[in-house]
Parts: C-alpha cells; structure tokens; sequence
C-alpha cells in the first residue's frame, strides 16, 4: 500500500541541472568500488541497476581506469582502455538509463598510488617516490609522459562519451595522480608542473580543459576533490583553486583527505560528519555540490539541502544497504528504509579484491547470479510451515524472507528478546547502529501476519517436533571458547581453566572484571578490541594481547585499524602484538613471541581469551533422525562468522527453500582483447 508521502520531502525530488545534462532528483550514487569492476560486467550492471531501479537519480562506477600504466590488481577495478571495455561499460550505462537515472563514470589515473601487477608498467608520479605496493618506487613523470597522460585521458573521455555516460569525473581526490600533481608534499618538481600552486594545479586545468574538448556538451563534468591538502592544510588555496575552476565544470563532488572520516565506521563517525568542512564549497563556487556523510536519515538529507550545504545527496554505503532507500522515501514508506550500519563489511571485500556484500543488504552482489531483487520475493508454491530456532541476525533474516514468500513461519527464540549476537555487540563501545540490523528485520516482520514469533522459548528436539511442523531451520548461533581453542592454539590452552578466565559472553553479559586484565586476540577483527576498549572505559588496567602484527588485524580492511589502535592506545591499554598468552600462572599470564617463542610474563588478576568460536548445534544433530521433510542449519551454529554472512545464509535458506539451488556463474570470454597501445 502506497502512503503519500511528507511533501516536505518533495525538495528531495526536484531535478537538478549539471550543465548539458539534469539528475532526475536529488539522490546521487557516489562512484564506489564493487570488487566487480571489469571482471564482472554483467554483475556490475545488474547490481547499478538496481540502484536506478531504487530512485538514485545519479548513478556512478567505481574508479574507472584510463590506461594499462594505471592498473590496480587485484582490486577488481572498471577500465576504459578500448573499445572491450567499451562495450562492458555501455551496459551498465544502458541499464542505469532503462530507469531514468543519469549514469556517471569516474576516470582514473592512480599515479604513484597504482599496482600494475598486470601491466608491468612502471607508476607514474609528479616525482620518484614509493608506490604504496611494494619497495619500489614510481617514475617521475617528463613533459612526454605528461603529454601521454592528457592524450590517454582524453581518448577515454571519448570512450566513456560513446559508451552513453552523461557525467564524466575528473578524478582529483583519494591521492591519486591529479591529487599528487596538486599536493605540495608529493609533488616538488621545478618545472612548470610544479613549484608554486599554479604550477601544481596546471595538470588538473589542463584535463578538464581536455575532457570539455572531447565531449563537448553531452555529457557532464564531475570533479572528485578534497577541500585541503593532503595533510588538512592549504584550504584557502584549495578554495581559491575552487573557485577559479568552477566555470568549467558542472558539478563539485566534494571530500575530506582522511578517508578514516570520509568512508568512517560508526563507531567513530556519525551521519553528516563532513558538513562543517565542506560548507563553504557552494557559496564559493556557484556549482552544483555533492557530499558524502553515510546518510540514512532524510530529515539531515532534507536540512544539508535547505541549508545550502549540498545540491545532491551523496551516497555509497547507504545505497549499497538499502538501493531503494530514494524510493522509500518516494514513496512515504521512511519506517521501511534499511540503514547502513557503518561496519564497513563492504569495504572489506572489496578491500579483499571480491565483490562488495552488505551486512544489511544480503542481495548485494547477488542481483545478476542469482536474481535476487533487494525488495521482492518469488512467491513460493508450497505453504507448508516452517519452525525458525534461534531469533539472531541469521533467524530474523529467515523468518523475514520465509514471510515475505507466503509461508506460515514460527521463529521461536530462547532468550526474552529477539537479536542474538547483535543485540549484544551492539552494546559495545561505539556499536549502538549495529542494533539497525535486529530493528529492521523486527519491524518487517511485525507487518506479517504469517510470522508468529515465541520469546523465551528454548526448543528442545521433542518441542521442535510436538509444533508437529516439518521443516525446521536451526539458527541457534555460537558460543565464544573458553578453552583458547583457535588459530595460535587448536587443541586449546589447558591453563585456561582457571577462575581468572572469564569469556566474551559473559563480558557482552555484563561481567566486568576488575584488576589487571589481559584479553588475548587471535580472532583478530572487532571483538577483541571491543573487549579491550570497553573493560578499560569501565576503569580496568588492560592489556591486550594480539597473535598478528596490529591491533584486530582484519580491521585494516574495513579502514578501522588505525583509529582503534588510537581509541586503545588513548585509553592506556598496554598492546602486545605477534605475541599469545602461552599459560596462565598463579597472578600472571605468560606471553609468548610468535616468532621467537620467547617467554615475559605480565600481572593477570583476570583474563579474557577471543580465540574462536563453539557452533551450538546440538539441536541440529539431534533433529537429524527426527524424520523431518527438511531441516537445515543457518548462519554461526553451522560455521561461526561474521554478521553480514549469518544475514546471507538466512537470506538464503529462505530463498532456497522449496526450490532447486543454483546460480549463474559469469566468467571471461576467450575474446581476444584488442591491446591498448601505450
Ligand atoms: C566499498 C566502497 C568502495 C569505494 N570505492 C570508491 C571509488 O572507487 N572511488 C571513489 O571516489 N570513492 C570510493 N569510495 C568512497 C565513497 O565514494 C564515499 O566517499 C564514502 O563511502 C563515503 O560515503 P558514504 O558515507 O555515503 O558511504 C568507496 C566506498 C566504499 C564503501
Ligand atoms: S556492509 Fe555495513 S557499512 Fe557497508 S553498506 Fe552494508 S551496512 Fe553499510
């Protein structure tokens, strides 16, 4: 049922001109990374797609390469660098336009900041400095590479113009190649591309002069630029440099230096952080102005917008979370919009060279292998009931789908409250938005009228089969060890029976050991400095103790290591890296080098092991031989993870159930690829 909705938000709605061409509204899909890029066009496409589908008026790729010297594997990025790649682009352009989106392509030269693992061509840069890959440095760049440049840039213009994009960016952010010509540390030359700021600045002049040459009108030009130096300095500069440029460009998409703050967690960084230092950009420049800010709420959407701040909303994880969230608010159904969480598991995938997931969204990535629409469900043929066991991320996403099928559901949860884990990590430090991932599905699932939900209902195998239900769904989630079992150790520490120990359940519980504690990581991502961050903001002396080489090694992917490195280090807890506790003695734990094997021994009144995780499977084996038509195990009581993959695996299940399991696989051609010459 269509609800009318608020015609405040109608301001949201309005078109917006960007030169030659107009955004149909005011929603704007920054360019993000997808771990597809030219690897997988067909799941590219179908996954922008999607987002057109959902109400962004702006569509963008990801950094779109011009040129084999500017090569990235791993990382799975889009290219233009002939005429192939002019057809695998055209698609997603196509299907973006089949919804009445503009679709933009963000051209991309890294510089000094590339890999060329594939090309084997040397990295360029203002000057001969490390690239970020490896002990090697890049070539600095002559008058002739400059040249080279301009003409490679211009060529996939042109390129991006006959694949039918309507809005070219001039990439001048993120450290890459413009952005290192522009910085004054990185780029030091004493020609006339460098030496004084209108020096600097003469290579970004020059190719937005190039890309207005090579396409004229039709298409729209976006600058990506920071608002300062790299290092948060020259911002009169930059801003001077802003408004002399701005007639030739028709929209500024305007950011930050520090991507931890740009693309921040949550746990650091709140909605709409970017306004205080991008706000002066419109009124300086005239143009059209986009910014990111992680947002979810359209009553901020709607303020930046009346207040100036911005022309468009920028968006990457919030679209990536909900691609109808423009829809939604459309259409007056704001209650149904899933918010992004800021857990940044999207990054991390990319950040792995795979396609983007999404812990709230678990059709990301899946809209052309496997069909999955992010807002409808096949109907399913059969209407058999099915028992639910376990109301986690993993059961809420099962009963919510299973619902959304048609079929009669009974989620049953042993606990007085539904959420599982994440109704208890989204009490730790700085985690509360975690909690959107319990309230949306809880609140989708109370407008069923076919899903029953039982609280304080642990289910045994008899009470599973007394429902007299004859498919059953395990979701019964995991319990941290308490035994030290994991990586460092796999059959576990024997010491670790101790009274001192305490687990990371009875932590997320509430237990609050006091002393000098020590928490050993050898999960390695969040939990273990979430232990850590909150035993110490209740007043404990920690120390933490990491197998790997910094603080929840896994974090560096989801861009959160270096601020939680801080948060502990500012707190005063003692980091012990490459290290295990190896025994705990009587007041001490013993601590081990992982390379040397080492021993020190450190004060232990109390001691907190985050190595791996039990599955609660239990009920699962004991249904095995209960004769059911089906029964399955979903998410941490099949395979401990992460959020984001209990969500998929309930997703799943509930797909699945009643129907063949398949997918489609898309892979390269044998096409030979016509070289780019260099
Ligand atoms: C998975 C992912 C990949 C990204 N890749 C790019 C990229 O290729 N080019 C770019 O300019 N920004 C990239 N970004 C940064 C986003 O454009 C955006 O500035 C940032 O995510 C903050 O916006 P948000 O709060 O709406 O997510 C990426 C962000 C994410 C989450
Ligand atoms: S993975 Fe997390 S940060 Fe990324 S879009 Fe989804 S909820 Fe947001």
């Amino acid at each position: 049922m269509l609800t009318k909705r608020d015609p405040r938000f109608d301001l949201l709605f309005e078109p917006v001109r960007l030169g030659p061409v107009t955004a149909p509204n005011r929603f704007y899909q920054v360019p993000h990374c997808t771990g597809m890029g030219y690897a997988l066009p067909e799941t590219l496409a179908a996954m922008r797609a999607i987002k057109a589908e959902g109400g962004w008026g702006v569509v963008n790729t990801e950094y779109c390469s011009i040129h084999p010297s500017s090569d990235d594997m791993p990382y799975p990025f889009a290219s233009l660098w002939d005429d192939g790649d002019v057809k695998s682009m055209a698609r997603m352009a196509e299907q973006v336009h089949a919804h009445g989106a503009l679709a933009g392509v963000e051209l991309w030269h890294g510089g000094q900041r590339t890999s060329n693992y594939h090309s084997r061509e040397t990295a360029l840069g203002p000057e001969s400095l490390p690239t970020f890959y490896g002990p090697w440095q890049c070539q600095k760049m002559d008058a002739a590479d400059i040249k080279a440049l301009r003409s490679w840039h211009r060529t996939a213009a042109l390129r991006a113009k006959r694949a039918g994009f309507d809005l070219v960016y001039v990439y001048a952010g993120h450290t890459y190649l413009i952005a290192q010509f522009l910085d004054p540390a990185t780029n030091q030359r004493n020609d006339q591309y460098g030496g004084s700021r209108e020096n600097q600045e003469r290579l970004l002049r020059e190719i937005i002069q190039d890309t207005r040459d090579a396409i004229g009108d039709a298409c729209a030009i976006a600058l990506r630029i920071e608002v300062t130096d790299e290092d948060g300095g020259g911002k009169e500069a930059r801003s001077a440099l802003l408004r002399s440029i701005a007639p030739s460009i028709d929209l500024l998409d305007v950011t930050v230096p520090d991507y931890s703050h740009e693309m921040g967690a949550s746990r650091f960084v709140k909605e709409a952080s970017l306004e205080a230092e991008i706000a002066h950009v419109r009124e300086i420049t005239g143009k059209p102005v986009v910014c990111v800010g992680r947002f979810t709420s359209p009553e901020t959407m709607l303020s930046q917008v009346k207040r100036g701040i911005v022309d468009l909303i920028g968006a990457a994880r919030p679209s990536i979370a909900d691609p109808f969230l423009p829809a939604k608010i459309r259409d007056g159904r704001l209650d149904d919009i899933r918010e992004c969480i800021g857990c940044n598991v999207c990054y991390a995938y990319d950040a792995s060279g795979a396609p983007i997931r999404c812990t709230q969204n678990p059709t990301m990535g899946e809209e052309w292998r496997r069909g999955w629409h992010p807002e409808r469900v096949t109907i399913a043929k059969t209407r058999e009931p099915v028992l639910v066991v376990g109301g986690g991320p993993a059961g809420l996403e099962a009963a919510l789908t299973l619902g959304r099928r048609g079929i009669p559901v009974m989620l049953a949860e042993a606990s007085n409250a539904l959420g599982g884990r994440v109704t208890l990590e989204s009490r730790l430090p700085g985690l509360q938005e975690w909690a959107r991932v319990r309230d949306w599905r809880v609140h989708q699932i109370s407008k069923l009228a076919n899903v029953e939900r039982f609280l304080s209902s642990r289910m045994s195998r008899d009470d599973c089969l007394a429902t007299g239900v004859r498919h059953v769904i395990v979701a019964t989630g995991s319990q941290w060890r308490r035994d030290g079992r994991g990586l460092a150790f796999p059959a576990g520490v024997a010491s670790y029976a101790d009274a001192r120990t305490a687990t990371v359940d009875d932590v997320l519980r509430g237990a609050r050991p006091a002393g000098a504690i020590v928490v050993f990581d050898d999960d390695n991502y969040y939990m273990g400095p979430s232990i850590a961050e909150a035993l110490a903001r209740s007043g404990a002396s920690v120390t933490y103790v990491t197998s790997k080489g910094g603080v929840g090694a896994w974090m560096e992917r989801t861009f959160e290591q270096g601020r939680m490195h801080s948060v502990l280090a500012d707190l005063g807890v003692h980091i012990v890296v490459n290290s295990t506790v190896s025994r705990l003695l009587p007041g001490r734990a013993e601590v081990s080098c992982v390379f040397t094997g080492k021993t020190s021994e450190i004060a232990c009144d109390a001691f907190v092991p985050v190595t791996s995780r039990s599955p609660e499977d239990d009920l699962w084996i004991e249904l095995r031989s209960a004769g059911l038509a089906s029964l399955s195990r979903i998410g941490d009581c099949k395979a401990p993870g992460i959020i984001a993959q209990a969500v998929y695996d309930g997703h799943r299940a509930a797909q699945m159930f009643g129907e063949t399991e398949g997918s489609r696989r898309e892979r390269p051609s044998v096409d030979t690829i016509e070289a780019a010459k260099l």
